[in-house]
C-alpha cells in the first residue's frame, strides 16, 4: 500500500475513468525524464480514447509538456495515434521523431532549465492536467518523488487539475532521496539559489499539492523503459582515453583540482565509457552534478572514486535498474535527485564550474556545434541539457566518433549546417582521432587544430584543401569560409548518399 492518505485513497480509479478528465486541446503537464518516472498506464487509455474520437471523426489532440523523453507508454502510445499537438521540451520516441520531422507534432526544442520557467511566465499558455508519477502518498498528503523530478513541481503547481499514478514498481526506498526546492521565483521576485555544493540539499523530500486538484489516482507496477547499453566499441574507449588525459594534465598544471569540479555528462555509449573510464583513473573523492544518473555513474560510485551524484532522474539499463532498485536505501545516501530547473540551472552550474561533457552530431572547424538537426533540418532528439552545462560549465567538452554511417559522413565539417553551440561555448572536442583544445585559439588557429586533431583521416585532407582556399578567398577574414561550399558537403550526402565526392 503506498497511498496512506485516506482521503486520497478514495480517489483510485481505473486509467480508462481518469482519462476521462482529458479533453481535446487540452495541455498536459506529465512527469518522466529519459525514460525514467512517466505516468505508464494512463497514456495508453487515453491514446484508445483519442482514436475511438478519430474514429467517430472527431478531432482530439494533447499538448504534451515532460521533463524531458519518456518511453514509449507515453511518447510512442500518443504519437502513434496521432494524439500530440504541441511537444516540448526534448524528445527520443522514434514515431513522435517521424511525425516531428513531418511536421506534424508542433515540436518546441528548448534548454531542459527553462522549461518550468517559460510555464511560470505564461508565454505558452496554461498546463490544464498533470499527470505525475509518484512513488507514494504520504499519510499528510505529500507526494513521494520517483525515479526522475524533472518538471513535477512546476506541473504540479501550475495545473488546473491533477492526476496522480502511483507506482509500486518503483523501490519504496526512492523516499528521502529527493531535494525538491521551493524559493524558485520569477524576476523581479527573484534570489540566489543558496546551492554551493553538488552534494548539498537545499529542499524537501517531498512534492506539495493542494489535495482539491487531485481528481484521480491510478496505481501501476510497470517499470520504466530502461534501454540496455550496447558494451563500449574502439570509438567510444579511444574518446574515454583522450578525455582522461585530458583531465589528468589539467590537474598536473593546476588547472583542476585533484578530485577534479563537479562532473556532468550526457547519455549514451560515449558518455557511460567515459564514466567507466574515470573508475579505472586517477581522481578520487569526485562528485557528479548532472542531468542523469546513468550506469557508468553507478559503477562510479561503488568504486568509491565518486563521492555523491546530484541529478534530475535515473537512466539506466535494466541490470543497472534492478541492481539500484535492490539497493536504494544505501544509494539514497550518495544521491540526489532535484527539479530539472536547479539540476540545470546556469547560475547553479556556473558556480560550481561543472565539467560538461556532451555528444554531438557534428562540429564545423572552427568549433561551432550541431547537437540536434541531422544536414541541419531532421531533429534527432532536441538540445536537451547540453546547451545549459556548455554555456555555463567550467570547461565545456563535445564528443563524437569522427565519422557517422559508416564513413559516408564527416562529424567534422566546414561549416555546421544548424548550429547549437556557438564557438565561445564550446572548449574542447573530442573523436577517437584525438582531441582539440580550442580554449586561447582564434578561428584561424581552431581550424587547424580541429582538421589536424579530430578530423578522419579520409576527410583530412578534404578539410585542409577547403580551409586552405577560404584562407586565400577573396574575402579572406577573421573567421575564413567559403560561403557557396560551405555546406556543400551536407548537400552531397543528401544527392549522393555520402559525403565523400
Ligand atoms: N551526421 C548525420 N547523422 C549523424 C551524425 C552526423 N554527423 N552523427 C551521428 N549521426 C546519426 C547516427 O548515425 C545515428 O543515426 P541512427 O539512429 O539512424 O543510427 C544518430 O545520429 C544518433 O547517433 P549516435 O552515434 O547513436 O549518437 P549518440 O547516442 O551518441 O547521441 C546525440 C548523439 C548528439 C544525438 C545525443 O548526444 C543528443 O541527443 N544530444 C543532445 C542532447 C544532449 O546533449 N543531452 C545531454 C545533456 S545533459
Amino acid at each position: 500500500m503506498r497511498i496512506h492518505n485516506e482521503a486520497l485513497r478514495a480517489k483510485v480509479m481505473s486509467a480508462e475513468d481518469a482519462a476521462g478528465f482529458i479533453h481535446h486541446g487540452m495541455t498536459l503537464g506529465m512527469s518522466g525524464f529519459t525514460g525514467s518516472g512517466y505516468p505508464k498506464v494512463l497514456p495508453t487509455a487515453l491514446a484508445s480514447r483519442i482514436e475511438a474520437e478519430h474514429n467517430a471523426g472527431r478531432p482530439f489532440k494533447v499538448n504534451v509538456w515532460t521533463g524531458a523523453s519518456t518511453g514509449p507508454e507515453l511518447d510512442g502510445v500518443l504519437a502513434k495515434v496521432d494524439g500530440i499537438g504541441q511537444r516540448l521540451p526534448f524528445n527520443t520516441d522514434p514515431i513522435a521523431r517521424t511525425k516531428i520531422n513531418e511536421g506534424t507534432i508542433d515540436y518546441l526544442d528548448m534548454h531542459l532549465s527553462q522549461a518550468a520557467p517559460v510555464a511560470w511566465q505564461g508565454a505558452l499558455g496554461k498546463i490544464d492536467v498533470a499527470v505525475i508519477e509518484v512513488v507514494g502518498i504520504t499519510e499528510n498528503g505529500s507526494l513521494i518523488p520517483s525515479s526522475s523530478v524533472g518538471n513535477n513541481k512546476a506541473w504540479l503547481e501550475l495545473a488546473d487539475k491533477v492526476i496522480l499514478e502511483v507506482n509500486s514498481w518503483q523501490s519504496a526506498d526512492l523516499e528521502g532521496m529527493h531535494d525538491v526546492y521551493y524559493g524558485m521565483a520569477l524576476p523581479p521576485f527573484r534570489v540566489p539559489i543558496p546551492l554551493v555544493r553538488a552534494d548539498q540539499r537545499i529542499g524537501q523530500p517531498y512534492m506539495r499539492v493542494d489535495p482539491a486538484k487531485i481528481v484521480a489516482i491510478v496505481e501501476t507496477d510497470a517499470p520504466d523503459r530502461n534501454a540496455p547499453f550496447s558494451p563500449a566499441d574502439d570509438n567510444a574507449l579511444a574518446i574515454a582515453g583522450h578525455l582522461l588525459d585530458f583531465l589528468a594534465h589539467e590537474v598536473k598544471v593546476g588547472r583542476l583540482p585533484a578530485s577534479l569540479l563537479p562532473i556532468q555528462s550526457g547519455v549514451g555509449n560515449i558518455a557511460n565509457a567515459v564514466l567507466t573510464g574515470l573508475v579505472d583513473g586517477p581522481f578520487h573523492d569526485m562528485m557528479a552534478f548532472t542531468e542523469v544518473i546513468q550506469d557508468g555513474m553507478v559503477d562510479l560510485l561503488d568504486s568509491g572514486r565518486l563521492r555523491m551524484a546530484s541529478a534530475t532522474a535515473f537512466s539506466l539499463s535494466p541490470d543497472g535498474a534492478a541492481r539500484v532498485n535492490a539497493d536504494m536505501a544505501r544509494y539514497r545516501d550518495k544521491m540526489i535527485l532535484r527539479q530539472q530547473d536547479i539540476s540545470n540551472n546556469p547560475e547553479v552550474v556556473r558556480r560550481l564550474g561543472c565539467i560538461a561533457m556532451n555528444g554531438m552530431i557534428e562540429a564545423d572547424i572552427h568549433g561551432a556545434v550541431n547537437s540536434t538537426r541531422i544536414m541541419g533540418s531532421k531533429m534527432q532528439n532536441g538540445i536537451g541539457g547540453s546547451g545549459d552545462f556548455a554555456r555555463n560549465g567550467y570547461v565545456s567538452i563535445f564528443m563524437s566518433p569522427s565519422t557517422a554511417k559508416g564513413g559516408a559522413i564527416s562529424s567534422i565539417v566546414p561549416q555546421v549546417a544548424h548550429v547549437d553551440h556557438i564557438v565561445q561555448d564550446v572548449q574542447v572536442i573530442v573523436t577517437e582521432q584525438g582531441l582539440a583544445d580550442l580554449r586561447g585559439l582564434t578561428p584561424r588557429q581552431r581550424a587547424e587544430k580541429v582538421i589536424g586533431t579530430c578530423a578522419h583521416p579520409a576527410y583530412r585532407p578534404m578539410l585542409n584543401d577547403y580551409h586552405q582556399r577560404a584562407l586565400k578567398g577573396s574575402f579572406g577574414g577573421y573567421s575564413p569560409m567559403l560561403p557557396n561550399e560551405a555546406l556543400s558537403w551536407h548537400q552531397r550526402f543528401i544527392d549522393t548518399g555520402s559525403m565523400m565526392p
